[in-house]
């Protein structure tokens, strides 16, 4: 098969889209009648904090990160019904997959989307405004309903972040896999081979991992630097298991 048939991107369909109905509505503008492009996967995750840091790590420090992890989350729009509080990740593959789907979504901004490309998924987000505790506006938050990877190694990132190589037909995984011979148990930035109290064992022998997370594991162990953090190895394996 052409590889670049199998080219996969991340989607997120985002607490906004749940909370007014637009779940159909974003599939269907993203369906295989529309882009050519087919699911090779799908979850519905309570998105905890550490998934959500380790998703939009590149904007840990901007003015607009604390409230978009709230977001991603699903704390903006479900404050008072935590059970409620879904995001919906999606594998999508094809050709041109990234770039088609950053297409159907539209720019960052609502305002802008509706100007440049009225009728893209985006044009039917919002621009909230932020206050503090005293009520002084300090920004604004984007609403806008889908997360698109925005570049092939984002994808690939992104993909062996929210999903495990069992959560995608095998004929349909692109990225290299790994049946983990080791017994690998995590506690919040602690890696272990034998069981600690309350540590969570997130890989055992016979389990087919990303040959990538494999390759972390093993240097995180020595204390060696890796090519991602402890959080993005574990946050997959504790999706829909614990709460915060
Ligand atoms: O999602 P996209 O890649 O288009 O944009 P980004 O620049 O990577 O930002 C990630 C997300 O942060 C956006 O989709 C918005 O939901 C949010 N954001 C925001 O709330 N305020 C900004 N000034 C920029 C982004
Ligand atoms: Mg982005």
């Amino acid at each position: 098969m052409d590889k670049k048939l199998l080219e996969q991107s991340l989607v997120l369909i985002k607490p906004d889209a749940m909370n007014n109905s637009l779940t159909g509505y974003v599939l269907s503008q993203l369906s295989e009648f529309h882009t050519g492009l087919r699911f090779a996967g799908a979850k519905i995750v309570n998105v905890n904090r550490m998934l959500a840091e380790e998703h939009y790590a590149e904007h840990r420090g901007k003015p607009f990160y604390a409230p978009l992890i709230e977001y991603i989350i699903g704390i903006s729009h479900y404050p008072d019904e935590p059970w409620k509080r879904r995001t919906i990740a999606l594998v999508y593959q094809g050709e041109d997959a990234v770039q088609k789907i950053r297409d159907i979504s539209g720019p960052t901004n609502p305002h802008v989307a509706r100007e440049k490309r009225p009728g893209c998924i985006r044009s039917l987000g919002t621009i909230v405004p932020l206050k503090d505790a005293a009520g002084n506006p300090i920004g604004d938050r984007i609403d806008n309903l889908i997360h698109a990877s925005a570049n092939k190694e984002d994808a690939e990132r992104e993909i062996k972040l929210w999903f495990v190589p069992g959560d995608i037909p095998p004929l349909m995984r692109i990225y290299p896999t790994e049946v983990s011979s080791e017994h690998y148990y995590f506690k919040p930035g602690k890696l272990y081979k034998e069981y600690e109290k309350d540590s969570i064992c997130i890989v055992a022998p016979g389990d087919v991992v990303w040959k990538s997370d494999m390759d972390a594991l093993r240097l995180l162990f020595e204390g060696a630097a890796a090519s991602c953090t402890v959080e993005s190895v574990a946050a997959k394996y504790l999706i829909n298991s614990h709460t915060d």
